[in-house]
């Protein structure tokens, strides 16, 4: 295997791109990394010197989704991604090469890219090593062998992030996450069943422009992209703060784009971006779709259900009242438990209609 030598930039010309499309792109890169703009020039100098990042992609305990999900990134496009800023030595869902030949790509890789390639681990890890061989090597084996000499790992999904679907009670392989493994290098949670694509691309373009991870929380997920909860940035928020809430799949209030908080949505509890970048290409998200979040990017949420049922409680800093009290012909039931500021805004309403009355 050669040594590539070839920046980023060059390799935007090599395929007849002008420098104005190379800056474009930059552009696109700066904010898919959630980026002041102001920081466009220092993206610019970094992909002019920056080389391609060899990447080894690994499916453990998955189903593909998070794979899925990465070739549909729309900004950056993944033609660039894949074309111009990553080298994919090692995927299976990708590769055109298969089993001993692939193998020997990923080994290839480790030998002669020492602290310099990335790894991507997509799923999560059985505690026995016969419940995932590959290539007659184990899962962990194979993982920790990738991990060796990585310059960083990538834990793409809420499986490699936190166990994931195969860690769900009672959790028969013993599914853990790569954290419970790996504990001396730099390891970027990207939890999500999926991650939203132009997440996942936005972790590895910090890397390759800054050649360091990206800043991180205290559950090491990149600031940038699960600062907010969903319910923050929510296109039903508005209805949320005024108390108006869908009571059924079918009723007036889901025809009306009302918010789903009482259909079990767990948008107040989750962090993560879809509400601000939305999905496929920033068409939808669940919650606009009118499917309640189920707090995919969350740890445990596989056994946080069940699904579809009032579970989340809004954290502190909102309120006192039930949602019972303020939702659609509901008066004086007990109010107990959540308390949310949907209360506090229509407390607030029949404080001011009274006033005027008054008047
Ligand atoms: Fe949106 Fe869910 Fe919050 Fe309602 S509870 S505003 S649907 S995130
Ligand atoms: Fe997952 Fe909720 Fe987003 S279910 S995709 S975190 S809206």
């Amino acid at each position: 295997m050669k040594k590539d030598t070839e920046t980023i930039y060059q390799s935007v010309l090599r395929r007849n791109f002008t420098r104005r499309e190379f800056v474009k792109m930059c552009a696109v890169l700066t904010a898919s990394m959630g980026l002041d703009y102001s920081q466009n020039n220092t993206v610019v100098k970094a992909m002019e010197v920056s080389k391609r990042v060899p990447v080894i992609w690994l499916q453990l305990q998955d189903c593909t989704g998070c794979s899925e999900s990465f070739i549909r990134s729309s900004h950056p496009k993944i033609e660039s991604v894949l074309f111009d800023m990553i080298s994919l030595e090692y995927t299976e869902a990708l590769s055109a090469a298969s089993g001993h030949q692939i193998e020997e790509a990923r080994k290839h890789v480790i030998e002669n890219y020492p602290g310099e390639y990335v790894l991507a681990v997509e799923g999560s890890i059985p505690i026995h090593d016969e419940y995932l061989m590959i290539g007659g090597v184990s899962a962990k084996q194979t993982l920790l062998e990738s991990a060796k000499h990585a310059k960083a790992i990538l834990a793409y999904g809420s499986c490699s992030s936190w166990g994931g679907i195969p860690a769900a009670y009672p959790n028969p392989t013993g599914a853990k996450p790569i954290t419970d493994l790996i504990k001396d290098k730099p390891i970027v949670r990207v939890p999500g069943c999926p991650p939203i694509a132009e997440v996942m691309t936005g972790v590895i373009a910090h890397l390759i422009t800054f050649g360091t991870i990206p800043e991180l929380d205290h559950h090491g997920r990149p600031k940038a992209f699960y600062r907010h909860r969903v319910h923050d940035k929510c296109n039903r928020r508005a209805y949320f703060d005024a108390g108006l809430f869908a009571e059924s799949f079918d009723d007036e209030g889901a025809k009306q784009g009302y918010c789903l908080y009482k259909m079990g949505c767990k948008g107040p509890t989750t962090y993560n971006s879809c509400a601000e970048m939305r999905w496929n290409g920033g068409v939808s998200y669940p919650i606009q779709s009118g499917n309640p979040c189920i707090g995919c990017s969350e740890s445990n949420f596989w056994d946080n259900g069940p699904f579809y049922t009032r579970m989340a409680e809004i954290p502190a800093t909102q309120t006192t009242i039930n949602p019972e009290m303020v939702g659609a012909g509901i008066v004086g039931a007990a109010a107990v438990g959540i308390a949310v500021h949907a209360g506090v805004t229509a407390f607030q309403k029949h404080k001011d209609s009274s006033k005027e009355g008054d008047e």
